[in-house]
């Protein structure tokens, strides 16, 4: 498949028209943003890993039922997707209370949401993606309540199946975030699933093994990566 006129270049990935008008080809760069793009900086052998990282996590999804755009991996930092209509809302779900959240009702870090809890964010970087509530997607026609509704139940889906995965290589999944699209009028998962997008604690020494060890400037950010990768047996294509 030949990746041909870019379409949409995001602050980690961009995004290639194919002869196929259903289709992109989705390049994992290198960059790595944090505080909605304040922040940006090149680790080297980023792009490759989070490619990776997405592919093995998008196929065990896919295996679980849940709809995603992943179609196949087409080189160490190139995937294949299907072409969604992307809805401007991230989905996010908590298990244990980290980041904004902590900041915004002053709990503790840690705490446990039994059952996981869910929000909504609006992805603008310039409004810094603010918080918003499943009325508001409604007033504003970012998705309808049935899709809204199969967000929700596919986000707490994916919760199931990826908390299981990850406990079973001794890391909590404290939170992440996805995003949806539609295709064929029907509700799929985009965006990517890795490191980035999601909080990941190691269980035994609770040693941060994601994206905030860039954000907190903590260092070891790809050991850690490419870390998880290695305890769930995915084996690198550089
Ligand atoms: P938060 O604590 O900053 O609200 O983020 C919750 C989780 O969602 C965390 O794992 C990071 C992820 N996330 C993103 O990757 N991008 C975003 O724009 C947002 C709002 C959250």
């Amino acid at each position: 498949m030949n990746a041909s006129e870019l379409l949409y270049q995001g602050k980690a990935k961009s995004a290639y028209l194919t002869d196929d008008p259903d289709l992109l080809v989705l390049k994992f760069r290198d960059d790595t943003s944090a505080f909605d793009g304040e922040i940006i900086e090149h680790l080297s052998q980023k792009g490759a890993i989070n490619n990776q990282f997405n592919a093995f996590i998008m196929t065990l999804l896919t295996k679980a039922g849940i709809q995603t755009h992943f179609l196949e991996r087409l080189s160490s930092t190139d995937s294949l997707v299907k072409r969604l209509d992307m809805i401007p809302v991230e989905c996010v779900v908590r298990n244990k209370a980290a980041g904004s959240l902590v900041r915004r009702l002053g709990i503790e870090e840690g705490y446990d949401f039994k059952p996981p809890l869910f929000e909504l964010f609006l992805k603008n970087d310039t409004l810094h993606d603010p918080m918003i509530s499943e009325h508001h997607v409604a007033a504003f026609g970012w998705a309808s309540r049935e899709e809204m509704s199969q967000m929700r139940d596919l986000s707490l889906q994916s919760n199931t199946v990826l908390r299981r995965i990850f406990d079973e290589v001794n890391l909590e999944l404290v939170d992440f975030k996805l995003e949806f699209g539609r295709f064929n009028g029907e509700i799929v998962l985009g965006d990517e699933f890795s490191p980035d997008g999601c909080r990941l604690w190691d269980k035994t020494t609770g040693k941060k093994m994601d994206k905030d060890r860039f954000r907190e400037k903590l260092g070891g950010v790809l050991e850690a990566y490419c870390e998880v990768a290695e305890r769930l047996g995915i084996v690198f294509d550089r």
